[in-house]
């Protein structure tokens, strides 16, 4: 498992992350080896949010089948987010403190590593994200902060007045879902890839040393579900996967998280699956390293140009 630097902190994090966003059903022992098979792969780093199976019930089915000791809690990252609300964003100071203390709780740790703000609230004022992040680190509540779903610009917004480092930006990207890297490929082109929708916050967080998180890197990312397997609509694509995928002997799953993980950018690959043997092929991508040329074979088999 390939690991690096969390943004600009020491904290050492793998490129693969599962996220725990889909647990709620599952009993115990389901979490339990779907979390363990994890860390047999080097998958050290978990994602959740307050809102996952709504008022943190997510992170609690987590924290109940988990019980991780001291000594555990130590070898592990634990992420989580807050801000969403029900048809509202609420960045207001007290609702962060609120919902750490319930993911706090719901979790049974005593600290968080990674506190994100999940989605751009439009009535955001800095000033009270600085302050809640501020106390939060003080009393040891959150060790580092980052956010998810930000444009360059909201993330200047808030660097411009809050202290705490904004380490990473959880984003939606996947082959099917590239919006990020494919409209550079096509710029200034008369070509709909051409149309700016993500403001160049891929390179804005190059630029900055800020980590992307690459969420639902299995979806086709317009509703139809996963695009591994998906044959009526990507019959080009799942081709040339299986074929690597033989070429490798690895998983189209690897492939797929292997054409995130190859990005020079280093990006980290959220895994939402709640299978044990699919994060088994999937953690085969961390350190795949495609060619350039199988890159952008993939890169147009989901539908991209290259001009
Ligand atoms: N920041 C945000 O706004 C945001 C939004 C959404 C999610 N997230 C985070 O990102 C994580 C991943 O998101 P996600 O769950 O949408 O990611 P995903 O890994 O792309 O999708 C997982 C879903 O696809 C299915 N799946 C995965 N591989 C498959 C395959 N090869 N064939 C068929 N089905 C397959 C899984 O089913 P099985 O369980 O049966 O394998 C599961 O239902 C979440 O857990 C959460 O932590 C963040």
């Amino acid at each position: 498992m390939r690991t690096f630097t969390l943004g600009t902190s020491g904290l050492v994090v793998p490129n693969i992350v599962l996220g725990l966003m889909r647990i709620k059903d599952k009993s115990d022992a389901q979490i339990r080896e779907l979390v363990s098979t994890a860390l047999d792969e080097g998958i050290t780093m978990f994602d959740h949010a307050d809102i996952y199976g709504t008022d943190h019930a997510c992170e609690a089915r987590a924290g109940r089948a988990l019980g991780w000791s001291a000594a555990e809690r130590e070898q592990v990252v634990l992420q989580t987010k807050c801000g969403i609300r029900f048809g509202w964003f609420d960045f207001s100071e007290k609702h962060i403190l609120d919902s750490v203390d319930g993911s706090l709780a719901a979790l049974r740790t005593d600290y968080i590593d990674v506190l994100l703000l999940h989605r751009p609230d439009a009535l955001v004022e800095p000033e009270e994200v600085a302050s809640a992040f501020d106390r939060l680190s003080a009393s040891g509540k959150v060790r580092h902060f980052g956010v998810s779903n930000h444009t360059r610009g909201q993330l200047e917004l808030l660097r411009a007045t809050v202290d705490q480092p904004l380490l990473a930006n959880q984003l939606q990207l996947s082959l099917t879902h590239g919006h990020m890297i494919a409209e550079g490929v096509a710029q200034n082109m008369q070509h709909e890839q051409s149309v700016v929708r993500t403001d160049g916050v891929l390179d804005y967080c190059r630029l900055t040393s800020t980590t992307v998180q690459a969420w639902s890197p299995y979806q086709s990312g317009d509703g139809s579900g996963p695009f591994i397997g998906n044959r009526e609509r990507y019959a080009e694509l799942n081709d040339v996967l299986d074929r690597l995928a033989a070429g490798y002997g690895v998983s189209p799953d690897a492939v797929a998280a292997a054409w995130i993980t190859r990005h020079p950018a280093n990006m980290q690959v959220v895994l939402g699956t709640t299978r044990p043997e699919r994060v088994r092929a999937a953690a085969a991508g961390s350190e795949l390293g495609l060619g350039r040329e199988e890159w952008y074979e993939l890169f147009r088999a989901a539908g991209h140009i290259v001009p």
